[in-house]
């Protein structure tokens, strides 16, 4: 099965007029297209998941099951997503979460 990265720009990650930060969709997709992951790693720039509360979100799931990342704040922690992305294609198994990211999961159903 293919990892699989959703990045959440829904209703309220990524919307800069709710005092939230921008999701860099296109950063994104032109670093899927240059480093070929999308055979790999899917890639989907996604509409809500669930838990706003967290914005910015983004839910990782692989053979491992899924990794929910939230308060992603900054550029950095879209590049450590592709980063984990580039890892993971490259190894063909599930990288280990970049630490930038370690801090950023948190359980929905909390
Ligand atoms: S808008 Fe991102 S979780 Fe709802």
């Amino acid at each position: 099965m293919p990892a699989h990265v959703y990045v959440c720009d829904g209703c309220c990650c990524g919307r800069i007029e709710k005092g939230h930060n921008e999701v860099p969709a296109e950063l994104l997709r032109e670093a899927w297209k240059k480093h070929e992951l999308a055979e790999k790693v899917n890639l989907t720039i996604s509409s809500c998941l669930g838990p706003c509360r967290m914005h910015n979100v983004t839910l990782l799931t692989s053979e491992h099951g899924r990794t929910w990342l939230g308060k992603l704040s900054n550029e950095s922690h879209y590049q450590a997503l592709v980063q984990w992305a580039i890892d993971t294609a490259q190894t063909g198994s599930t990288a280990s979460l970049p630490n930038l990211l370690l801090d950023h999961r948190f359980d929905p159903s909390e």
